[in-house]
């Protein structure tokens, strides 16, 4: 390590807190529900119980994505060690749990520090606190941050090889301009000579995608509606949240998974003040997942400036895990 802070044994060793106040959330959801088509950031699900709800979709059998990432990176983790140099700070978008990193960490050369950067503040200390204990000399410190925004690096972690990392297909929720935004900042964030590791999800039989968005025991949808709730305890919401029902829909024109909250009769709702006028089946639209090719991704890639070094997949080609850098 160089010049950074002294590693607090077993413990986190800083914390950066830049995260979102309820002004921005009442604001942001005047705004969506005001739209033709109505509609709420997904950032907005990862309160501390959205965040749990979360991790437990990626526990759940027809959640294919975690447990096949988890499984490629598995397999790769020993060449994307050999592939960054030694000393890297490890900087993770968006780190949810930190569960994959782990991977990640146990074969890197001598890691210089892990930076987790999520919007979920609880969550994320724990699990920056967890993980400083297995790892006690690791130097760790979270950011509490919307990654999309400005955000700059200490000036210590800019001294040695950076590595991005933005697992479980999150890429994908992005529209494509602003996952190309997101790639360009990334690369701005990481700085010159730095490698992202990101983990992308793959076209394939519409089966496995309905099974995926709409999960037989209702995970998924309690997530969905996650959000109401949040509206209701946060802004002084009177939604009904059981007149709402959670549906996923593939968009075959556009590539990607919908997420929507159908209103299942004509009502209005009152939020901070407003009222909002549903008719029976109106949705919002609370997030996209888009699935990409390995091409289409690769041409993404190149074009926020990434040169395509690596990818890998499992033997089905339902996800791919790429390791892109930037030029030093
Ligand atoms: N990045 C995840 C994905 O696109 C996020 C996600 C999974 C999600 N299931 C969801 C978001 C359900 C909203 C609702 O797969």
């Amino acid at each position: 390590m160089s010049g950074g802070p002294a590693a607090a044994v077993g413990e986190i060793d800083d914390f950066h807190d830049l995260g979102d106040d309820v002004e921005a959330f009442r604001a942001d959801v005047l705004r969506g529900l005001s739209q033709p088509q109505k509609q709420l950031p997904c950032k907005y699900f990862y309160d501390e119980r959205g965040s749990r709800l979360f991790d437990r979709i990626c526990e759940l059998d027809a959640y294919y994505p975690t447990r096949t990432e988890m499984r490629i990176l598995e397999d790769c983790c020993n060449e994307i060690a050999a592939l960054t140099a030694g000393g890297a700070s490890l900087v993770e978008f968006g780190s949810g749990a930190s569960r994959k990193v782990r991977l990640l960490l146990d074969r890197l050369d001598r890691p210089n520090a892990y930076i987790p950067i999520d919007i979920s503040r609880e969550h994320l200390l724990a699990a920056a606190r967890t993980l400083a204990a297995d790892y006690p000399t690791l130097v760790v410190l979270p950011i509490c941050a919307d990654y999309t925004g400005s955000l700059a690096l200490p000036d210590w972690a800019m001294s040695d090889a950076r590595l991005g990392f933005f697992p479980g297909s999150t890429i994908g929720n992005f529209e494509p301009r602003a996952a190309r935004a997101f790639l360009r900042g990334a690369a701005g964030i990481l700085g010159d000579g730095a490698s992202l590791v990101i983990g992308v999800d793959l076209k394939k039989d519409l089966r496995i995608l309905h099974e995926a968005y709409n999960d037989p025991l209702g995970v998924t949808a309690d997530f969905n509606l996650n959000l109401l709730r949040r509206i209701n305890a946060e802004l002084g919401g009177n939604v009904d949240i059981a007149s709402f029902a959670h549906d996923a829909r593939y968009n075959d024109d556009l590539g990607r998974i919908e997420m929507h909250l159908v209103s299942e009769r004509a009502q209005t709702v009152d939020i901070a003040g407003q009222r909002f006028t549903f008719r029976a089946g109106e949705t919002i639209h609370t997030e996209n997942s888009y699935k990409y090719d390995l091409d289409q991704f690769r041409a993404l890639a190149n074009d926020a400036g990434w040169s395509h070094d690596r990818v890998w997949c499992d033997e089905d080609r339902l996800f791919s895990v790429h390791y892109l850098s930037t030029a030093t």
